[in-house]
């Protein structure tokens, strides 16, 4: 997720180009750069840090032209670094690109230019793309951008500007956003609507595969083959808040909204969805390696913590390979059995957590190999790792982690069944069973968020409750403790999530008349244990809301009320239950008018002991 304006007028560009990044710095914040055409040429000034760093850069030195393009970088492709950062161009600097997304073919179109004498400065993906507009030029932009769709592979949104054409911009996308926005004698390209609505309210919204070719007096859209488009104007209403969150009430709810999104994008690149395999390009592990692990330590916060405990049973049921699953702070304290040959993972959204950070400096210490799986590239904690396993969930900005915690669940997923075929512990079908389930997730859970109602109804009905309690065996037992935290950390209602078999040994006392318990029953192979459990809670005459497969109407003889979700395999049914418990925690939030974005005492990324 990056951020990318444009700007082709009658006013300077550069303040466009800088208000309208700030409006999207929930993008992404490593780095940031414009490009604009100046004195005949194109100047580009770009640094890594927040786009304060590059206002400061520019104060005394601001570029002057009409026609710009500017970019707020997220890193995927390249740590954040001044070379990094984008607009990138091409070694001659007539070619220059913002981009978003992932250009998956990039490093063997990289190593053909270079063989054609391109120099690349920087270890981005999208770099590759300036240089292969030179490349393909042949005095036509236009056409030069369309020949370079045909090169590329992978989702993007693209602006380019050409030092030969100056009196436009073009841009496109496929998979990540782009609009358009409509001015008297000028006209801007944005990644989202905050972008440009202090400027104009008049816009059009990009579709996959169209073409714009954006000048001061117009705007002309075309498909690859050349036809022309005709897109419809609409008038933004929002205001430029509510434009930020895309006009979702809060980060949160827009987050858990872009979850098939970010599944897509951590399975990008890792998974074959024709050969039916995992493999992880960027780890160079060997089997022989692999067969030397005799114990795996998993160690995170929170979320990233409750991420770890699915973690383990993928681990360990995969790859059979025995697993011990470590809240950071306790870690590095209890003296812990690692030694050179354990694995030590480490789960963290942020990269920055100081528990985590110390967790992985002591399990190195210990002589551990390490891995990183962060969704912020460049973190201290993907710096620190041997190696690093990047989710793709994009900023999150929302403290109640929703999407990262998917992609961690999705990334230790996909890690356990790529172990475990290097360990020989795992079929080719089963591995191909996974990897064929994974591939409809995104569109499943896309399906389940269209429909919410019923959730809404219960946060309603619950939300005044002071107690609740959330019940799961195996998987459902993990998905549960978040759950429980979800709730307790938004909505400030008690909630505690228990292993159902466990509940009689204590807990089953404060289960008393009207107490809200939400069941999951997403477990074939412990169900019936789970439903005896769930008839013991009931039998207190507590409110049950089960959470069960599609099409398992059982559940509805038991249970006050049952929310259903796809039917899936065991080990995807967590991606998929999870959704409800978030929504359930947000509408109770709502309901109990909590700051959902901002819970008291909380703070997003926490970096003190
Ligand atoms: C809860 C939440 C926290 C984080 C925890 C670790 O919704 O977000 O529990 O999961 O603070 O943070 P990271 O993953 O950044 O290390």
């Amino acid at each position: 997720m990056c951020g990318i304006v444009g700007y082709i007028g009658n006013h300077e560009a550069a303040p466009f180009l800088l208000d309208g990044m700030s409006k999207l710095e929930y993008r992404g914040y490593d780095s940031a750069g414009i490009a604009v055409y100046e004195n005949n040429s194109i100047r580009v000034e770009k640094c890594v840090g927040r786009l304060d760093a590059l206002r400061q850069k520019l104060a005394d030195n601001m570029p002057v032209g009409n026609v710009g393009i500017g970019h707020t970088r997220w890193a995927t492709h390249g740590r954040p670094s001044d070379r990094n950062a984008h607009p990138h161009t091409d070694s001659s600097g007539k070619f220059v690109v913002v981009h978003n997304g992932i250009i998956e073919n990039y490093l063997g179109l990289k190593e053909e230019l270079i063989a054609k004498g391109h120099e690349f400065l920087s270890e981005t993906d999208s770099e590759v793309v300036a240089h292969l507009m030179a490349d393909q030029y042949d005095g036509d932009f236009e056409e030069t951008v369309k020949k370079v769709l045909k090169l590329i592979k992978g989702s993007y949104s693209l602006v380019f500007m050409c030092e030969y054409e100056p009196d436009k911009i073009i841009c496109t996308k496929k998979d990540n956003p782009l609009i358009i926005g409509l001015g008297e004698g000028e006209n801007f390209i944005a990644s989202d609507i905050p972008a440009i609505i202090n400027h104009t309210r008049r816009t059009f919204i990009m579709s996959d595969g169209e073409i714009a070719t954006v000048t001061a007096d117009g705007v002309w859209v075309q498909d690859i083959n050349g036809t022309p488009i005709s897109k419809k104007v609409f008038v933004v209403n929002w205001n430029a808040e509510a434009a930020e969150k895309g006009g979702f009430e809060h980060f949160m709810l827009k987050e858990i909204y872009e979850q098939p999104k970010a599944l897509r994008d951590t399975m990008t690149s890792r998974l074959d969805a024709a050969a039916k395999t995992i493999g992880f390009p960027e780890l160079n592990w060997t089997a022989e390696e692999l067969r030397e692990i005799n114990k795996i330590f998993i160690v995170a916060c929170g979320t990233a913590y409750h991420a770890g405990i699915v973690g383990k049973y993928y681990l360990e049921q995969l790859a059979r390979v025995p697993v011990e699953v470590d809240i950071a702070s306790e870690f590095r304290y209890r003296d812990p059995l690692v030694d050179g040959n354990s694995l030590t993972i480490v789960i963290s959204q942020s990269g920055e957590t100081s528990d985590t950070l110390a967790a992985l400096r002591e399990a190195k210490r210990l002589g551990s190999r390490t891995l990183a799986v962060t969704n912020v590239v460049g973190s201290s904690i993907a710096r620190e790792a041997d190696q690093v396993v990047y989710t793709y969930a994009g900023p999150e900005i929302a403290v109640a982690s929703t999407k990262a915690y998917t992609t961690q669940l999705l990334a230790m997923l996909m890690l356990a069944i790529y172990v475990g075929r290097l360990r020989g512990s795992m079929s080719a079908e089963r591995e191909q069973e996974l990897v064929r389930g994974l591939t409809f997730v995104p569109e499943q859970i896309h399906k389940m968020l269209e429909n919410v109602d019923q959730i809404k109804v219960f946060a309603r009905e619950y939300g005044s409750s002071e107690d609740a309690f959330f019940l799961g065996r195996s998987l459902d037992y993990a998905v549960a403790l978040e759950g429980a935290l979800k709730l307790k950390e938004i909505s400030y209602i008690h909630a505690e999530a228990y292993a159902a078999g466990e509940l009689k040994h204590g807990t089953l006392a404060l289960i008393v008349s009207g107490v809200p318990v939400i069941v999951l029953a997403t477990q074939m192979d412990v169900y019936d244990k789970t439903v005896s459990n769930l008839q013991e809670v009931k039998a207190r005459e507590a409110v049950v809301i089960a959470i069960g497969f599609e099409g398992d109407t059982s559940l509805e003889k038991y249970a006050d009320h049952v929310i259903y979700i796809p039917r899936t395999d065991k080990y995807l049914a967590p991606l998929m239950a999870v959704l409800p418990l978030q929504l359930l925690a947000y509408y109770a939030a709502l309901t109990r008018g909590c700051d959902v974005d901002k819970p008291r005492n909380l703070a997003k990324s926490v970096t003190v002991e």
